[in-house]
């Protein structure tokens, strides 16, 4: 089970090296590397969507703030990766009045990101004027030392994505900068004419070093979790194999229906009329694998603006 993937190199025996996030578990599987069965948690729906983008959406001001103490209207802030992190560092962001664009290497998300208002950008085009750079890519060297080097000064630099691997951080380790740590993970790197990049948890991720985390998401994902190991403990030895599985819909619709008690939400009943006439069972699952429950930061962000009071 991986949700992150700290726990895929122990399950590979032959590759000691630290392997991380799903997408190295199905690239151990193709390469018949992987010797136990494995649970992708990190995309089963109740972990992408609430994890990944209302965790984050909430945590990315919270480490902003505690560490900076900056105020981010009118700033102007790149988010590097529009998948489901991205996305949540985006509508905060915006929602704050903060310049939001992205850099996107998929059309698709850099499409979503069109729709959702934000300018899709090559970092290097803006590198030069942003006053934040948050990377959320699952990617490495997102943020290169070239790039560090053409940075306004007083730039943001942190990283909510992969590990520490966003940011080339080694590539500021050199004679000529220098390394001023100005509060509990926070360093001023100053280049030799004086210029200061803050560079946040040493390119750590933000929110886990620097924030709390909402404990109701954690629920959400531990349930997940936890639900994963029992089903791979209580199969049938023929029915996962070593290769790497999604959650099963229903247990995803489980997790979420044992949290819906908190906010009082009460679940319509599909009548038996109705469930034949959507070919349902009554008692889910109610989508199809392939349903992608999309969000959509625009739609979001009117409701919220249209629920101001009309000015006078
Ligand atoms: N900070 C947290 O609390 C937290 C929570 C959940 C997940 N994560 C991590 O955040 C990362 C992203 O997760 P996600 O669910 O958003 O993944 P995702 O796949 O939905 O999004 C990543 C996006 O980055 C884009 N991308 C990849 N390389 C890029 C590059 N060089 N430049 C620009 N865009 C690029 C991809 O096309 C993709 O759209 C993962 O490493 C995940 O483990 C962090």
């Amino acid at each position: 089970m991986t949700s992150g993937g700290a726990l895929t190199s122990v399950s590979t025996q032959r590759d000691g090296s630290q392997t991380w996030y799903p997408v190295k578990l199905y690239q151990l599987s193709k390469a018949g590397k992987l010797c136990v069965p494995a649970m992708n948690v990190n995309d089963s729906v109740t972990k992408q969507k609430f994890d990944n983008l209302y965790c984050c959406r909430e945590s990315i001001l919270d480490g902003l703030k505690r560490t900076t103490d900056v105020m981010f209207g009118g700033k102007q802030v790149v988010v590097c990766g529009y998948g489901e992190v991205g996305k949540g560092c985006c509508a905060a962001l915006k929602a704050l009045g903060s310049v939001v664009c992205i850099t996107e290497i998929d059309p698709i998300c850099a499409l979503q990101g069109c729709m959702d208002g934000f300018r899709v950008v090559k970092l290097s085009e803006v590198v030069r004027h942003v006053d934040v750079i948050i990377t959320c890519t699952g990617n490495k060297n997102v943020v290169t030392r070239e790039q560090l080097d053409r940075m306004k000064n007083g730039c943001i630099v942190c990283n909510m994505g992969h590990s520490n691997t966003e940011i080339d951080v080694a590539s500021m380790r050199t004679p000529e900068l220098t390394w001023e740590r100005v509060r509990s993970q926070v360093d001023h790197v100053i280049w030799p004419d004086g210029k200061r990049v803050i560079l946040l948890a040493e390119g750590r991720l933000l929110n886990l070093s620097c924030s709390t985390v909402p404990t109701f998401v954690l629920s959400i994902t531990a349930t997940t979790q936890a639900l994963a190991l029992i089903e791979l403990y209580n199969a049938p030895e023929s029915r996962y194999k070593q290769d790497v599985y999604l959650l099963p819909k229903k247990m995803d619709e489980y997790v979420a229906s044992l949290h819906l008690a908190t906010f009082d939400a009460h679940l319509t009943e599909l009548s038996d009329e109705q469930a034949k006439y959507l070919g349902l069972n009554k008692n889910g699952p109610f989508k199809p694998n392939y349903y992608r429950y999309y969000w959509s930061a625009r739609l979001e962000m009117q409701f919220n603006s249209s629920s101001f009071p009309p000015l006078a």
